[in-house]
């Protein structure tokens, strides 16, 4: 037989109110017990979590009831207050008294403790990886329009090879000079410096990376790095310097050209465009 779970809770708290009544249990337990078992039952006893505030309501609501119950005649109030009274002075009881003292001021240091002990989270942050970039840039004083900027030595792979050839050879001393610490020795985004990295450079070497990409949007992300992203590439936690402090026009377009060569890829065409 399956009972929802308040049925069980419920159960479990009238045994306990049954073992209570057989065992004569005095006023003090009694109004101890009810009012953690009523804790009980709204804490566990409901599928859906209920929330922090409402317990506490409905807390204070129960022990307003029970200080009512109590007060309610002097017989109520002596069987609540007796033991109290018995622990406090009864010589017998120091040791239990001692260990209460102790235990109240210990309790609530706990439970400061744990209230205060959250650990730390960095804030959520949803990055869009590739953001627009914008219209035009300006690097080395040069006005560029990214929306018609090609690689200018793109076309020597095929009127000129040999000179393609050593465009692309430059860009791979410019990429170990450079790049491979944090881009890795075979651009997977796996270089020794990614430890420390967040986000961490993608892997070019996968062929939903680069090749979704344009060279225009590639030397954008070299010039400018990550201090130029937009606010939704979340400028404030990429390492990705910019580049255009360090490298020059041509170093920038060649390194573009090997990231290409060395990881097999075709940049993407401009919209319109057909090579
Ligand atoms: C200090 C580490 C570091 C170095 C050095 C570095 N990068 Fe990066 N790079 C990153 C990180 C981190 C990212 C990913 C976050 C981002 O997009 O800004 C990135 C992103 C990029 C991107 C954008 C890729 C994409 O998918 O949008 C390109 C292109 C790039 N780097 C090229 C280079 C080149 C070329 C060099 C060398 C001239 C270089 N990087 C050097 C850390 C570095």
């Amino acid at each position: 037989m399956s009972l929802p779970i308040i049925w069980w809770v419920a159960l479990l708290l009238l045994a306990v109110q049954l073992v209570l009544w057989k065992s004569r249990a005095g006023t003090f337990l009694w109004t101890l017990v009810s009012c953690f078992s009523f804790w009980v039952f709204l804490r566990f006893g409901f599928t859906v979590p209920v929330p922090q505030s409402v317990i506490s309501l409905y807390m204070g609501i129960a022990l307003l009831a029970a200080a009512a119950y109590v007060t309610s005649s002097r017989d109520r109030l002596e069987g609540f207050t007796g033991p109290l009274v018995r622990l406090c002075t009864e010589p017998a009881r120091r040791p239990l008294l001692y260990a209460v003292v102790l235990l109240l001021p210990a309790l609530a240091a706990f439970a400061v403790y744990r209230q205060m002990n959250v650990k730390l989270e960095a804030p959520a942050f949803g990055r869009t990886i590739h953001p627009a970039p914008p219209d035009s840039i300006t690097v080395h004083d040069k006005a560029l329009n990214l929306t018609t900027l090609d690689n200018p030595y793109r076309t020597l792979e095929k009127s000129d090879p040999p000179a393609f050839a050593s465009h692309v050879a430059n860009g791979r001393r410019v990429y170990y000079e450079n790049c491979f610490y944090c881009h890795g020795d075979a651009l997977r985004g796996d270089g020794m410096y990614i430890h420390g990295l967040n986000p961490i450079p993608t892997n070019f070497a996968d062929a939903g990376a680069i090749a979704l990409l344009q060279e225009s949007f590639i030397f954008w992300r070299i010039s400018k790095g990550g201090p130029g992203l937009p606010e939704e590439g979340g400028p404030w936690d990429t390492a990705m310097p910019a580049w255009e402090k360090f490298l020059t026009e041509e170093e920038m377009w060649d390194v573009t050209l090997f990231l290409y060569e060395f990881s097999n890829q075709r940049p993407r065409a401009r919209e319109g465009v057909h090579e």
